[in-house]
Formats: structure tokens, C-alpha cells, sequence
């Protein structure tokens, strides 16, 4: 028995040198001490010898679960320490260098102007609300004063989902939620994608991003709307820009404008972005239609209301004179790095 113990010391040794993750120390753990492990069955031998032998085999045997228990213990935190050791070296880092050197992400420059608005607009007292994309014909079109069949459905290319939802064409959805949820006078916007199956060229592109706004009171008329307009565009800018407003026709609005901006990547003289007209439409906008208020269980005959649809990606290309929209989803470094400071 004492040979087979020292074998049995020595095997082990050896294999737990080479053994190099916790699921081979423990086949080695059951092989040894486990219930049919080669120590343990050495311990139930014991019974079987002669009295005058079984204390002194007792001792060495026990002695060898001992040292087995020792040495598994001993190469699991080995093993421990080594795992601890490859993930520290894995995942190290230079708290030194150069900050500079590190290239942190920037606002993409959409979300920046997003961002930018809505600190403008809560300072007037405005609340920023949110809708889905995914929105239903309800939302999108019928409490717009938009019935299913209506012609002014044509003006909106829009991609249908085979449940009939729909992706929401324009952020005017929020205006109906808007009105579900608050009672006049209220202020709001109302940030986010909007998509349309557009045919892309330097100035249109499928999924763009909107601004919805929409103010309900007592007495609100086509000035306020001015007023409001006017405020943003200075914002933005950080200065008067050259507007007019035309007549325009959104089923939503009554009467309806679009508000038309000197286009600042060409000074007027005529460019692809403003098709060689030297304006750009920038913010469709007017006074709410009578049956969008009773849509939203709000009397037309009480309370009025302007609302607006700010075009948020044709504003980046005119703040940083960006000459094709489609810059804006193209994901690709060189553009998005210039805005990074
Ligand atoms: N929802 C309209 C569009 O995207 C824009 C709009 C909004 C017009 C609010 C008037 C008032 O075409």
C-alpha cells in the first residue's frame, strides 16, 4: 500500500502540471478523492485489514487525502490567478496617454440641432413629446382630417406594414397624441424619424427627421405662429435669416403656409439643394384645421392653435452647408468626424 500511495502522490503532481482550466481540476478532483476516486477507495480498503496493519495504513492514507486536498486546492487558486492575470492583461489600459490620442464619439450633427431646439423651445415653455414609429392609420392620417381614400393620402408616399400599420410619414402624429394626453392651452414639440419612400437625390431622403410643434390657446393666431417661427430661426442661425411665407396646402392646417429660407449653401443664386430656385422650403406650417381639434375632443369654437413641421435634416445641411442630405445616413467617419468638436 505504501508504493501505491507515493504512486498515487506522484501521478498527481504530474497531472495537475499539466492540467490548465477549473473543469480538468475537477475530472481530476472526482478521479482522486470523488466516490470511486483512487484515495477514497484506498480508505474503504482499509476496513478489510488486519487490526495490527490498519492503524499505520490509516495514517498514510489519510495522510494522502490530505496532501491531494492540499495540492487541488492549491492549483485552483493557481488557476484562479492565472484567469485573473490573461483578463487584467486582456483589458489593459494607459490611464497616461494623451487624452488626445483617444477618440471619443461625437453627437451625430442631426441629434445635436434636435437637442438644440428643445432647449429653445422648453425655455418658451413648450413640453417635448414623443410617439412612436411604428404608428397607425389613425394617428398618422385619419385624425389629421386625412379619411382613408382622401387624395391628400397621395402626397405622402408611405410604407405600409403587412399588419396595416404604417411607418409614421411625418411627426404630426404627435400632435393627436398631444392632444390625448393635455388639455388647452398647451405647448408642445415633438422630435423624431419619419420615413417615406422617397426618390433619393441631394435634398430628400427615405427616413428623415422632423420637428413637430403645435400650440393650442384661446385667440392664437397666424402672428403668434410668426413670432414662434422667427425665434427658431434666429436660434438656429444666430441670426435674421431671409423667410417668406407662401401659401400651402396640408389638410391638417387652415389656412396652411410653408415657410420658405434664402437657401444658405448657394446665398440664392441657385444650387441643386434649392433646385436653382434659391429658396429652400424649410417649415410647412399654419393654423389647425377646426376637425383636427375636434379629433382631439378640443372645441374649435373656444380654442385655436398654430402647428409646424420643421424639417430637422434640411436644417443641418443649411447650418453646416452640407451639399447632399444623404451624407446624414451614410455612416461614413470622414463626414461625421467634422462635427466632433
Ligand atoms: N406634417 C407635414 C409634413 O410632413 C408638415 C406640417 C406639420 C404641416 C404641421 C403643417 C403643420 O408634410
Amino acid at each position: 500500500m505504501k508504493d501505491e500511495i507515493a504512486a498515487i502522490s506522484d501521478e498527481l503532481r504530474e497531472a495537475l502540471d499539466s492540467v490548465s482550466s477549473e473543469s480538468g481540476l475537477g475530472t481530476l478532483r472526482v478521479a482522486y478523492v470523488g466516490k470511486n476516486g483512487r484515495v477514497t477507495s484506498l480508505l474503504k480498503q482499509l476496513g478489510g485489514l488486519p487490526a495490527e496493519e490498519r492503524k499505520e495504513a490509516g495514517r498514510l492514507v489519510n495522510g494522502l487525502k490530505g496532501e491531494v486536498e492540499r495540492l487541488l486546492a492549491e492549483r485552483a487558486v493557481g488557476l484562479q490567478s492565472a484567469a485573473l492575470e490573461a483578463e487584467l492583461q486582456a483589458e489593459w489600459v494607459d490611464v497616461t496617454l494623451d487624452p488626445a490620442q483617444h477618440r471619443v464619439g461625437n453627437l451625430h450633427p442631426t441629434t445635436r440641432i434636435q437637442y438644440e431646439l428643445e432647449d429653445v423651445f422648453v425655455s418658451m415653455g413648450f413640453e417635448v413629446l414623443d410617439g412612436p414609429q411604428v404608428e397607425t392609420e389613425h394617428f398618422n392620417f385619419e385624425a389629421l382630417n386625412i379619411p382613408a381614400n382622401h387624395p391628400a393620402r397621395d402626397m405622402q408616399d408611405t410604407f405600409y406594414l403587412e399588419d396595416g400599420n404604417l411607418l409614421r410619414t411625418h411627426t404630426s402624429s404627435i400632435q393627436v397624441r398631444g392632444m390625448q394626453r393635455l388639455r388647452p392651452p398647451f405647448k408642445i414639440i415633438g422630435p423624431g424619424k419619419c420615413f417615406r419612400c422617397e426618390r433619393l437625390d441631394a435634398s430628400h431622403e427615405a427616413t428623415f427627421h422632423q420637428m413637430e410643434g403645435m400650440m393650442v390657446d384661446r385667440d392664437i393666431k397666424v402672428a403668434h405662429l410668426v413670432y414662434f417661427m422667427k425665434t427658431l430661426l434666429s436660434h438656429i442661425f444666430g441670426r435674421e435669416e431671409e423667410v417668406r411665407l407662401r401659401p400651402g396646402y396640408f389638410p391638417f392646417v387652415e389656412p396652411g403656409f410653408e415657410l420658405d429660407i434664402r437657401c444658405l449653401i448657394c446665398a440664392g443664386r441657385g444650387c441643386p439643394v434649392c433646385k436653382y430656385g434659391g429658396w429652400v422650403e424649410l417649415l410647412p406650417c399654419g393654423m389647425v384645421h377646426p376637425n383636427v381639434l375636434r379629433a382631439g375632443d378640443i372645441d374649435p369654437s373656444e380654442y385655436s392653435g398654430f402647428a409646424f413641421g420643421l424639417g430637422l435634416d434640411r436644417l443641418v445641411q443649411m447650418r453646416y452647408g452640407i451639399e447632399d442630405i444623404r451624407h446624414l445616413h451614410s455612416a461614413d467617419l470622414r463626414f461625421l468626424r467634422q462635427f466632433s468638436h
